[in-house]
């Protein structure tokens, strides 16, 4: 079935409602691909879907119109869930022009070898359909080099590809469908695609904010690559904002592996420094959970506090695997401890604490117990929490 954004704009996309895994990262709730088909004078279809995915796509193109009449197709991001389907479309269309940013004809040109009819373009550049403008702006790492948005002007409708996206599989498309559970399930799902790919991009999500007020873009209507289409936008706009910002609430994250019980016994005090100051805390073993939850975690958190045993003189191998994950995003506006447990010779939280120094973190406390903690080490783990919640609560 086709959906209708407004008279003339379709979702022609694909749900795939057994995602688990979006490279690399846990989608329990599955996720979309989202096309869409402009039907003017002239046709154009924004963006199409994973390949094994280009039968559904092509089916809700063929309840609206001939593919063959497509006289546009709008590459807005060169990643192989929004281009893959592009070899099957353009087989029907030979003769459409592939509309990309630059870097993004470099892209296609490199995955798929085809001298296609190539038009690239940059922010301000337009392509007028018939009643309808479709104006391009560039969003570079918004989700790679070569991405770009496209507006529909007279619509006010902005095609955001993975900005403002989500992985959410529904039998709903737009945001005022969902229940209001479901409302909680969308933004918790916009959280963790923000944290997982989007984060380290605060400063440049601010400015293409501003640019997109400056370019007169203010969209009534924002759909994106992946979930749900908002006809809210300022709830999407406000979210991205606070994030961008570096939003944090009294909250803190334990994140912790451990051999032989040490340092879990560790975390387990801390936490409790924690809550009985009356900060919400919450606490993630890295090999019972899934590092992208975490990150999720992480997001809003004022304190981050890492534990860690000491193998070979240095952190434990999943705690230096997490922060390499982590520290890519580059998460914002926190407060940083560090613990854990030695045997015969240290050097595990030393191990990450010159980590997180390296990515220009000050640490605010740091402790490390031998063997066994005793009712000492558990009173000092306590009283880590404690500092650490009057931190968090400032
Ligand atoms: Fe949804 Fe960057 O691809």
């Amino acid at each position: 079935m086709t959906t209708e954004l407004t008279g003339g704009v379709y979702w022609v996309g694909a749900v795939d409602w057994n995602l688990r895994d979006f490279h690399g990262y846990i989608t329990p709730k599955g996720g979309t691909y989202n096309a869409y088909l402009i039907v003017d004078e002239k046709i154009a279809l924004v963006d199409t879907v994973k390949n094994a995915f280009a039968g559904e796509m092509l089916g809700r193109i063929k309840e609206i119109i001939d593919p063959s009449k497509i006289d546009y197709v709008v590459s807005n991001h060169v990643e192989i869930d929004h281009s893959g389907s592009l070899p099957e479309i353009m087989k029907l269309t030979p003769g459409a022009q592939v509309i990309s940013t630059e870097k993004g004809k470099e892209g296609l040109l490199r995955y798929y070898q085809k001298n296609w009819n190539f038009r690239t373009v940059k922010t301000g550049d337009e392509l007028k359909l018939g009643k309808r403008t479709l104006f391009f702006i560039t969003v570079p790492m918004l989700h790679w080099p070569d991405s770009m948005a496209t507006y529909i002007k007279e619509d006010r409708i902005l095609l955001s590809n993975d900005m403002f996206g989500q992985h959410i599989a529904s039998s709903f498309r737009f945001d005022d469908e969902a229940l209001e559970s479901d409302c909680d399930v969308v933004m918790e799902e916009t959280a963790r695609y923000y944290a997982n790919i989007l984060m380290q991009f605060g400063v440049l999500i601010l400015k293409k904010l501003e640019e997109f007020q400056k370019l007169g873009i203010e969209p009534a209507m924002i759909a994106p690559s992946h979930g749900v289409i908002w006809k809210n936008p300022e709830k999407i706009i406000g979210a991205y904002r606070k994030w961008a910002n570096g939003f944090s609430k009294e909250k803190a994250v334990i994140i912790y592996d451990t051999m032989w019980n040490s340092t879990e016994m560790m975390a387990g005090e801390i936490l409790k420094g924690i809550s009985n100051s009356g900060v919400e805390v919450s606490l993630f073993h890295l090999r019972r959970n899934e590092w992208s939850e975490i990150v999720k975690e992480v997001l809003e958190a004022r304190a981050v506090l890492i534990g860690t045993p000491t193998l070979h003189n240095d952190m434990f191998p999943q705690v230096s695997g997490f922060l390499t994950y982590l520290m890519g995003f580059k998460p914002m506006n926190k407060f940083w401890a560090t613990f854990g447990s030695y045997g015969w010779a240290g050097g595990g939280v030393k191990g990450v604490n010159e980590r997180l120094k390296a990515s220009g973190y000050e640490i605010s406390d740091s402790l490390e117990v031998r063997f066994r903690p005793d009712e000492q080490d558990m009173e000092k783990c306590r009283a880590l929490g404690e500092r650490t919640a009057a931190l968090v609560k400032g």
